[in-house]
């Protein structure tokens, strides 16, 4: 897989959100405030820093418009969107199924909608990620309470050995972020995964294809880096002081899509200030138009 172009990326922003009901009877997660800015931002950008402009966006058919208002074509930040349905939740890994003709035999990194990665060395790992030719690669965080995630048990040189869904007994403390880098054998092998208990075609199944292969490599995230799940009430208001804390204090936005588009080159000074314009008097519009000076 070579950085950028030909790797497609797809943010999975289906799903029911029953752990934050009633936020989300009648509005998506993913649309939900994230202290200033919407929480699918979160995802995207990291998608940006990793170089992929060529993104599907997978939603409920409901909120598909919602989606479309918020993000359009792409055209304005200089990469493109496309917008797939999801009828039911039916799993993760379905959204390889999904995206099959969007993917168009490339390969792609699926990440979760209410998932948010910060941390030094998340762009370099994520570099490495796509500079191999085949396989699937996955982040391991470590966790205190590792029964809540999929959970990976690796040997001393992190050779996957075991891969587990919400385990009572967890093998280890090594957590499955939910970011996934796959070959263009990955809508191939989802079409296999079978639903589990709860009805959902598992991510983790699906990773286990891989590892069968003997094709699923892990990086271990630093310390210190951040990966929260914004999916439950209490990581959703501790995602936001985050934000909050380090925007304040370094006077600096974390993943703002317009301006890493910008500063990857993607989009002209002229077109950030016009952007900056359409958001005034927001200081989130400021921000972006105080850049190019
Ligand atoms: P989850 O948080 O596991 O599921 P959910 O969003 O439906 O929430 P809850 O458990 O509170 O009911 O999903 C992780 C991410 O993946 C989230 O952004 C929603 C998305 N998702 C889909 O788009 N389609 C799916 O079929 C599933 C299971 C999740």
């Amino acid at each position: 897989m070579r950085r950028g172009t030909q790797v497609k990326g797809i943010v999975l922003a289906g799903g029911t959100g029953s752990r934050l009901w009633p936020l989300t009877k009648v509005i998506s997660k993913q649309l939900l405030p994230v202290y200033d800015k919407p929480m699918i931002y979160y995802p995207i950008s990291t998608l940006f820093l990793a170089g992929i402009r060529d993104i599907a966006i997978v939603t409920t058919p409901e909120e598909q418009s919602r989606f479309k208002s918020l993000l359009g074509t792409g055209s304005d930040w200089g990469v493109s969107f496309t917008y797939v349905a999801q009828a039911k939740p039916t799993g993760i890994s379905d959204a390889f199924v999904l995206c099959e003709e969007f993917l168009a035999g490339s390969p792609s990194i699926l990440i979760l909608g209410d998932n948010l990665f910060v941390g030094a060395g998340l762009g370099k790992s994520l570099a490495r990620f796509l500079d191999h030719t085949s396989g699937a690669r996955i982040l391991g965080y470590h966790v205190k309470n590792p029964s809540d995630y999929g959970v990976i048990e690796v040997d001393e040189n992190l050779k996957v050995l075991t891969i587990q869904e919400k385990p009572a007994q967890p093998r280890s403390n090594l957590a499955i972020p939910g970011l996934y880098v796959v070959d263009s054998t990955a809508p191939e092998k989802a079409r296999q995964v079978q639903p589990s208990a709860r009805g959902e075609k598992e991510i983790t199944e699906f990773l286990s294809a891989y590892m069968l292969e003997d094709n699923l490599q892990i990086e271990v995230m630093q310390r210190g880096s951040a990966w929260m799940d914004m999916g439950n009430p209490l990581d959703l208001a501790a995602t936001s002081d985050y934000i909050k804390v380090i925007e304040q204090r370094q006077g600096t936005k974390i993943s703002c899509p317009e301006e890493i588009a910008w500063r990857s080159g993607w989009i002209t000074d002229a077109k950030l200030i016009e952007l900056g314009n359409r958001l005034a008097p927001s200081s989130y519009g400021k921000y972006l138009g105080s850049l190019p000076r």
